[in-house]
């Protein structure tokens, strides 16, 4: 298998193109190196402090995930490639403490290249992102209607920088 450099203006309007759609894959791992993914219907994405690229993904606390993220602050967001439909839909339906999501669908699972969490072979591109920075709420940039909500429901909002992002072939 190769890895190979995808463009980060590719990822960008690809991306956000998905997000809008079925959304994108959040791949996550255990401190034991059990990975997960789970499907994300919001996605910061694009260049920031000189001329880095940098992400943001808002994850509540109830997800699997969101204990993974504690427990490895790194992420990989994968865009998903046409035929991948039913399993980011299975992404986000099920959860990662109770099932395997990499053995219940045809994703498979491709080691990244600077991160711990795995990138994903039938993917656009994966967008590797170690966190410096996570907002729990309260907090102000999401929307008034989630700021209604309790607390402990909020989104809690994950900024990386990006360290590459790649396909596989
Ligand atoms: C289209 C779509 C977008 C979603 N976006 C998000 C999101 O941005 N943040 C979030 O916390 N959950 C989101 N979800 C819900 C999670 O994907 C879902 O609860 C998933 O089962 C969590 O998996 P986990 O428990 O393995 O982490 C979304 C679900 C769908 C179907």
């Amino acid at each position: 298998m190769h890895r190979v450099s995808v463009n980060v203006t590719e990822c960008w309007s690809k991306g956000y193109e998905d997000v809008q759609k079925g959304g994108l894959l959040l791949n996550s791992i255990s401190k034991d190196g059990k990975p997960n993914s789970m499907t994300i219907g919001w996605w910061i994405f694009g260049w920031n402090y000189m001329g880095k690229p940098m992400s943001a993904v808002a994850v509540r606390p109830a997800r699997y995930t969101f204990t993974l993220l504690d427990e490895v602050e790194e992420y990989v967001v994968s865009i998903p490639n046409p035929g991948t439909e039913e399993a980011v839909s299975y992404c986000g339906r099920a959860s990662g403490r109770d099932v395997d999501k990499f053995q219940e669908t045809n994703l498979t699972i491709v080691e990244s290249a600077h991160v711990k969490p795995p990138s994903i072979k039938e993917c656009f591109a994966n967008v590797e992102c170690r966190i410096y920075y996570k907002q729990r709420p309260p907090h102000s940039i999401l929307s008034p209607q989630f700021r209604k909500l309790p607390l402990e429901e909020q989104h809690t909002i994950y900024f990386a920088e990006v360290l590459g992002t790649y396909r596989y072939t």
